[in-house]
């Protein structure tokens, strides 16, 4: 029984210790680089659920810089596989869904 105080302590320092790997990373709301379709709702980028499947350097800095607004991404770019379309294209051996008309809003949504 005297053992048992013990344990939440060595929980918290577990967690603390814990806490700088899985730093709470924050949805990336796009803002628009280019002037066409600024009426779209922008795209937003959940951080969280893209950590359950890679690591940060499956992303930084090969795919994006590690800063918000730093990359040129735009929708022709990611047609033609970059940035977001490394995975979210039509091709079948890709690891997410495709960027076509029936996921618009999975990205913009309103
Ligand atoms: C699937 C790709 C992906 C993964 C995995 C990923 N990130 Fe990111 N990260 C992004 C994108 C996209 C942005 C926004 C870039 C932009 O706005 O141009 C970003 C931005 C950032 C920023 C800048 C935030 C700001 O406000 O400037 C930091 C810091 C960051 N990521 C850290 C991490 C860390 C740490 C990990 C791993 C725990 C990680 N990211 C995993 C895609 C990813
Ligand atoms: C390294 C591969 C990779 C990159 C790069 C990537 N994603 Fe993803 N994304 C995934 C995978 C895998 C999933 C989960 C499977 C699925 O839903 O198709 C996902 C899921 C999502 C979801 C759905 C989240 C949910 O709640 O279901 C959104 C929105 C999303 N990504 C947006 C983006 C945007 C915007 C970018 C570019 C800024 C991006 N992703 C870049 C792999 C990637
Ligand atoms: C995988 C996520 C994703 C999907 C799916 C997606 N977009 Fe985008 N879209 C983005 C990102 C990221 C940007 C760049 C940031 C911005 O300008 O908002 C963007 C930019 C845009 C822009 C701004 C102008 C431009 O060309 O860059 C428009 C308009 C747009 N998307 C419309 C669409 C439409 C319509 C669809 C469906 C056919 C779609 N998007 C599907 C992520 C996505």
């Amino acid at each position: 029984m005297k053992a048992l105080p013990w344990t939440p302590v060595l929980l918290l320092a577990f967690l603390a210790s814990a806490a700088p790997a899985s730093a709470d990373l924050g949805d990336i709301l796009f803002k628009r680089k280019t002037t066409e379709g600024n009426e779209y709702p922008p795209a937003k980028f959940p951080h969280s659920v893209h950590r359950y499947q890679f690591t940060c350097y499956v992303c930084h800095d090969n795919i994006f810089l590690m800063k918000a607004g730093a990359n040129a991404v735009s929708m022709d770019a990611i047609s033609k596989g970059k940035y977001c379309g490394v995975c979210h294209n039509d091709t079948k051996d890709a690891p997410a869904f495709g960027s076509t008309f029936e996921s618009c809003q999975r990205c913009h949504q309103p």
